[in-house]
């Protein structure tokens, strides 16, 4: 249903979920109505997710009559199946037709009031989601008793500390962002707490939390039961593990390639010692082998050594298949020797062309030899971009 007053696309999207919100439903569509600025298009969306108490039918039935306010249209979603409230808020967005999407309860416990402060934040602190607050200096909550607020209190704790969420009441459900911010975003929907998950999978994003009194409703009941709570609790361990992933790959690219150069590095200093012990028990230790044969096992040896830890330790690959481990042995063995003939090279440039100190010659070349060595095998033996 839609009262098509205004043909332009509107500014901004209010999306608001109900279940059973028959007294409560009109009257917030009509306070909205009242308190939303009047310069700027506006649509509100409720979801309905097939009320038994008729909250979908009562509000079409309404918009068949009510006499129209410029600048603002009303939608109704009907689902057919209560799916939850963040599947429902999801579903108002892919309807939203408004570049900010403000996101609402429908049992007046969230003051439309509010809404153009929200709105003016967006605008006035250049942020992107804005979130009103009943745990920032002066935001309260009316009407709850002990328990509940216990509840909402541990829900707030474990999301700040268990997630490392800054924000100061992350379990708010009311909020306005820009709508680009949460696209290509994969959300679980489970529950109450999308945005929560905005909130840990959209880090570094711009955020202004402003304060508002939260009333607890005066009509119907809170659907917040214990499956809800179970609800919580599987999105923050799903939350939990996707910011464990999330902090292996945030790493800065300059800060991953120094790291691999520096285990590179070491991988090469460990495999002098292994080219040396090895070379010598074979010519004195366990054989009695001739020194050149005693020394071609050892750098073999080492190789190999260099070969194993750097595949495993500094590249993280542990696809150990045959093929493709022994081409990469083949690479890693190639660049290694064109390493030590560069290296060779350009002593001999720096000590006899520059004259330079032997010393410096070597430190300069086995530096310059090592690096170009991890370069090669980054890119070309296990296929990494050079800077990512
Ligand atoms: N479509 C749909 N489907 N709507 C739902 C569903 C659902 O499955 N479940 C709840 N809603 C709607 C309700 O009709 C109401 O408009 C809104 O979602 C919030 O539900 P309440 O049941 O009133 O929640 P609450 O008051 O207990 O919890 C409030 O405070 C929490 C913070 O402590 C909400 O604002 C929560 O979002 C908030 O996390
Ligand atoms: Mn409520």
């Amino acid at each position: 249903m839609r009262n098509n007053i205004i043909e332009n696309k509107a500014q901004i999207s209010i999306i608001i979920p109900t279940y059973n919100e028959s007294q409560n439903i009109l009257n917030i569509l009509k306070s909205i109505g009242e308190n939303i600025p009047k310069n700027i298009l506006t649509q509100a969306i409720v979801v309905d997710d097939n009320s038994p108490d008729g909250t979908g039918k009562l509000v079409d039935d309404y918009l068949k009559n009510v006499k129209k306010i410029a600048g603002y249209t009303i939608d109704v979603i009907h689902r057919t199946t209560k799916n939850g409230l963040s599947s429902a808020i999801l579903s108002g967005i892919q309807r939203a037709s408004g570049d900010t999407i403000v996101v609402m309860d429908s049992d007046l416990s969230h003051p439309p009031q509010i809404i153009p402060k929200m709105i003016d934040a967006l605008k006035q602190y250049q942020c992107d989601l804005v979130i009103a607050s009943r745990y920032i200096t002066g935001g309260k909550i009316l009407g709850w008793n002990k328990k509940r607020q216990m509840i909402s209190k541990t829900a707030t704790i474990i999301a700040k500390k268990g997630l490392g969420v800054k924000i100061k009441d992350p379990m708010s459900g009311f909020f306005a962002f820009k709508k680009n911010i949460i696209a290509g975003l994969n959300f679980d929907a489970i529950g109450y707490k999308i945005l929560l998950e905005i909130l840990v999978k959209k880090r570094g994003i711009q955020i202004k939390e402003i304060p508002y009194t939260f009333e607890d409703r005066k009509f119907g009941s809170s659907k917040l039961g214990s499956g809800i709570i179970i609800d919580y609790i599987k999105s923050i361990l799903k939350l939990y593990k996707y910011g464990k992933i999330a902090e292996k790959q945030e790493k800065r690219p300059s800060v991953k390639f120094f790291s691999k150069a520096a285990r590179f590095f070491t991988v090469g200093t460990i495999g002098l010692g292994v080219n040396y012990l090895i070379s010598l028990l074979f010519a004195d230790g366990i054989s009695n082998l001739w020194y050149i044969h005693a020394t071609t096992i050892g750098i073999i040896s080492s190789m190999t050594s260099n070969f194993l830890l750097n595949k495993i330790w500094t590249f993280n690959d542990s696809d150990f298949s045959l093929i493709k481990t022994l081409k990469q042995y083949g690479k890693f063995i190639t660049f290694s020797s064109l390493g030590a003939l560069l290296q060779l090279g350009l002593v001999f440039y720096l000590v006899d062309i520059q004259n330079i100190s032997y010393p410096i010659s070597l430190i300069g070349a086995v530096g310059f030899a090592a690096f170009g060595n991890f370069i090669l095998n980054k890119k070309w033996t296990f296929k990494e971009k050079l800077w990512n």
